[in-house]
């Protein structure tokens, strides 16, 4: 399969470039990074970049930000940041990549873990996740031609301990290959309209 990977470069994607990129071609993008470079939160280098790309049989996202703050400093321009990048940069890429994705193709977004399980200063991470995850659901219903979506919400990852620890205390972390695992059932299965929690 050609797969698009968005945020190759990052903890998440670099596993699941370990992962698939044995069995497939994967086609690296990133803002800054990769054989492509797109920004999520903006719609014309998306476009360009499927230009680029041709046509492919999967997108997968490793990618989106939010802005991570205590709920009484967040404000609508620190919520603007997620409903932008994360949230909306996937649903871009999904629905400027119906062009270009062959038939029985597939769409595989990222969530997290704050889904459910919030933490302090996470308000902006869980709203977004949520919404994708509804978004996923809803999309998958009404996908032509036997494309495919699901989203995989991994909870903490071991490699972002270092970063994260203090936020997430008592969360059992998870190594970023078994999270790659939920990746390549997601592509190289045959499900729709899943979330795949990794926890
Ligand atoms: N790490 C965790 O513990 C964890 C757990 C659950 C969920 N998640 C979610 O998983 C996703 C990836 O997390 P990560 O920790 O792997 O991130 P990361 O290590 O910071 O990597 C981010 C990746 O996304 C690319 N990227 C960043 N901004 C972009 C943009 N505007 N357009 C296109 N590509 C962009 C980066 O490449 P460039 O620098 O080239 O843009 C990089 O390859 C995020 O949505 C995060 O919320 C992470």
């Amino acid at each position: 399969l050609k797969i698009v990977l968005v945020g190759a470069s990052g903890t998440i994607g670099k596993a699941i470039v370990k992962e698939l990129g044995a069995r497939h071609e994967i086609v690296a993008a990133g803002s800054r990074t990769g054989d492509v470079r797109l920004d999520i939160t903006d719609p014309v280098s998306i476009r360009t970049a499927y230009r680029q790309i041709g046509r492919f049989d999967a997108v997968v996202c490793a990618a989106g930000r939010v802005h991570f703050a205590p709920l009484a400093s967040m404000t609508a321009d620190y919520y603007a940041v997620g409903l932008k990048d994360k949230l909306m940069g996937q649903v871009n890429l999904v629905l400027l990549g119906l062009e270009s994705i062959n038939d029985g193709g597939s769409f595989t977004l990222t969530s997290g873990v704050l889904t459910d399980d919030p933490i302090v200063s996470g308000s902006s991470a869980s709203m977004v996740n949520g919404a994708i995850e509804a978004w996923v659901g809803a999309a998958a219903i009404e996908l032509p031609r036997g494309i495919r979506i699901n989203v995989v919400s991994p909870g903490v990852l071991v490699e972002s301990m270092d970063k994260y620890a203090s936020f997430f205390r008592g969360h059992e972390p998870v190594p970023a290959s078994r999270a790659a695992l939920a990746y390549s059932k997601s592509v190289e299965g045959a499900q729709t309209g899943k979330v795949y929690r990794v926890l």
